[in-house]
């Protein structure tokens, strides 16, 4: 098997059928697990063009299509707390279980049961402080999906962390193109000369799960910025497909979502998680550096992400071999595509 062709990631129709094969079967981040502290929070937020509503009912976390059973009004706006869902068009209200409990003048209407109409769901899954969901019911449970994530990452005590800070990174190149690049450490000595020195690069491993990977290595003596109290010595690098990468080294988990915005163009939403007491990211000296650190390796990525999109539409090239040793997650991310 050799890598797909260029088109793989430089057709402009492509995105579409993703969005429908891939990404509403898929398990995708939507918030974080603080969003939702008390019962009655709730937040509104969009997956691709869907509009979701997320709640804290009495202490259970549920998700719907932020879409009104009436003539698609929205339920909410953007986040705030509430014990009943009033439909920003009309009126509707629906409990926070989704179930339709008041309308106005609708005596008379035709094929029309109050008590048979609910917000449509969505899956939700909380893992660590994060929040996923899944649009299509059909897809299976996370752990399912993932199977022995959960467990390996039970000790590292991911639950016990809160968000810190946010920040988007626009890069002009196929959504693919830097999932690929996160697959595999091949590229490190080359694009990461600093992290390089970071990390044990003769040790790193990539192991394969069915439709994750975890990639890992020791952090080397001397490291500046991996090495601290709150580590266990050694980086981790999880990918969920298709498109969600988990970095958690030094006590703090940093999400990567990989965006696609159109075949050319892609956003990567980064997120930073710490344990309580969680450090001020404006004024924490430590976590400056770390961030600093971290937005530096991800120019490097993008550089080269965005060089290898743009030559990707040279009739020079049409596709080439994997390294078995340094690409086999690559490989399986192709596999799971052309699956899909
Ligand atoms: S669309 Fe929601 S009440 Fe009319
Ligand atoms: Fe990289």
């Amino acid at each position: 098997m050799k890598t797909p062709p260029a088109e793989f990631y430089i057709d402009p129709l492509r995105l579409r059928t993703e969005r429908e094969r891939v990404f509403a079967r898929s398990w995708q981040i939507v918030g974080h697990v603080g969003q939702l502290a008390n019962p009655g929070d709730y937040f509104t937020t969009r997956l691709g063009n869907e509009p979701l509503l997320f709640v804290n009912d009495a202490g259970t976390i549920r998700g719907f299509f932020n879409v009104c059973r009436h003539r698609a009004g929205p339920i909410a706006y953007g986040c705030g707390k509430a014990q009943r869902l009033v439909c920003r068009y009309h009126g509707w209200t629906y409990d926070l279980s989704g179930q339709l409990l008041r309308t106005m003048e609708m005596e008379g209407a035709e094929e029309f049961d109050p008590t048979q109409i609910r917000l449509q769901t969505v899956q939700v899954h909380r893992f660590g402080p994060l929040l996923f969901a899944a649009l299509d019911p059909a897809t299976p449970a996370f752990d399912e999906m993932f199977p022995g994530v959960t467990e390996r990452c039970g000790p590292l005590g991911l639950e016990r962390m809160g968000f810190v800070a946010t920040r988007d990174f626009a890069v002009k190149a196929n959504w693919k193109v830097y999932v690929d690049n996160f697959l595999e450490g091949y590229h490190i000595p080359l694009v990461h000369p600093a992290l390089n020195r970071e990390i044990d690069y003769r040790q790193y491993v990539t192991e394969l799960g069915q439709r994750h990977t975890l990639q890992h290595a020791p952090v080397r003596e001397g490291s500046e910025h991996y090495k601290g109290k709150d580590g266990d010595g050694e980086a981790y690098y999880y990918w969920l497909f298709p498109n969600i990468m988990l970095n958690i080294y030094e006590g703090q988990l940093q999400s990567n979502v990989v965006i696609p915005i159109d075949a050319d163009n892609t956003v990567v939403r980064f997120e930073w998680f710490a344990f309580e007491p969680l450090p001020d990211p404006q004024t924490n000296e430590r976590w400056i550096e770390l961030a600093r650190f971290s937005e530096e390796v991800q120019a490097e990525d993008a550089q080269i992400c965005e060089a290898v999109h743009f030559n990707l539409h040279s009739r020079a090239y049409r596709s080439g071999p994997y390294s078995p040793k340094r690409e086999s997650g690559v490989r399986l991310f192709h596999e799971l595509m052309l699956n899909s």
